[in-house]
């Protein structure tokens, strides 16, 4: 009766990675009981999703190819926009997000075009991320969520949206996305390990607070709609913070794939309790002020809500 935080399977979003081929179903192996599917599994498994109560998916693709440009990422029958399709078609109601980057789709694996230095060409890259964006929309996209902190990518995605008649397509950014080392599992799921350096120059220092309000006022100037914190557990002071000073703004927490790996392998050595201790770190999570909460245990931990 006097419990303040309440968890549904509706505040959870279940990220997916879209693979080519037909009836495939691969299991990641430093996530375990994640998959990457192939186009024709989605109904399938939206069906099953939704019949648990998720309603959201959030959208990665592997391409067949990677290029300097990542011209898949923006490729009309690109792996994404395949996907798009499928869950539209078998539960019109799922609502789609889809991750806007170019890091699992260019062979220097980095977030934006590079040149011959390797450095980050941050306004030719908003070129790409907007082709990026329409392609998805087109497919028919709920909410695009780029996620590679490039400057003012919240502004052209919003730009070309609306001047391509997609004004109703919502933007998630990934305001807040700080260069994590819980990223590991998930760049040997999607491919999208940078080739050399790494994403400081881009993502967010971890020792920054301050910053993250910077990141968000911006984004929001842009025409976000909603905003995303990256990793959460590590990062619930700002999560907490955000949710203060924006009080009227959806948030998203994103659980990342380091987060999710680290938990289920104490699971497996018997030293966690599974049920209680997801549950746990998800109330926290949304008591610390997420609206919403991406999490690779949506799917199973959806059973028990
Ligand atoms: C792409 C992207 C990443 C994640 C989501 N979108 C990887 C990265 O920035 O290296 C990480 C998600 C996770 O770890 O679960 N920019």
């Amino acid at each position: 009766m006097v419990r303040e935080t309440r968890l549904t399977p509706a505040d959870l979003t279940y990220p997916l990675f879209l693979h080519h081929g037909t009836d495939s179903r691969l299991a990641i192996a430093s996530m375990p009981n994640q998959y990457r599917y192939s186009v024709d599994l989605l109904p399938g498994l939206v069906r099953d999703l939704c019949s648990r109560g998720i309603n959201s998916v959030l959208l990665f693709g592997l391409p067949a190819a990677k290029d300097a440009m990542g011209s898949e990422s923006y490729a009309t029958n690109g792996i994404v926009q395949q996907g798009i399709k499928a869950i539209k078609n078998a539960v019109p109601e799922m609502l789609v997000i889809t991750d806007v980057c170019l890091c699992q789709y260019t062979d220097s694996g980095h977030c934006g075009l590079v040149n011959s230095q390797g450095q980050i060409l941050n306004d030719e890259t908003l070129e790409v991320l907007q082709l990026i964006a329409l392609s998805h929309a087109d497919a028919g996209a709920d909410v695009v969520a780029p996620s590679g902190m490039m400057d003012n990518m919240v502004g052209a995605i919003r730009t070309v949206l609306d001047s391509n008649n997609f004004k109703e397509v919502a933007i998630l950014s990934y305001a807040v996305k700080y260069a994590s080392a819980f990223y590991g599992p998930f760049r040997q799921a999607a491919e999208g390990a940078p080739q050399f350096g790494d994403r400081r120059s881009y993502q967010m220092d971890p020792a920054n607070r301050r910053e993250a309000f910077r990141e968000i006022d911006l984004d929001l100037e842009q025409g976000a709609d909603m905003i995303m914190i990256k990793p959460a557990l590590a990062y619930l002071d700002v999560l907490r913070e955000a949710r203060s000073s924006f009080p009227e703004i959806p948030l998203a927490a994103y659980n990342v794939s380091g987060e999710y790996a680290m938990i289920t392998a104490a699971i497996e050595r018997g030293w966690l309790c599974e049920v209680d201790v997801v549950l746990e770190i998800l109330i926290g999570i949304k008591r610390a002020g997420a609206d919403q909460i991406v999490t690779y245990h949506a799917r199973h931990i959806a059973e028990y809500l």
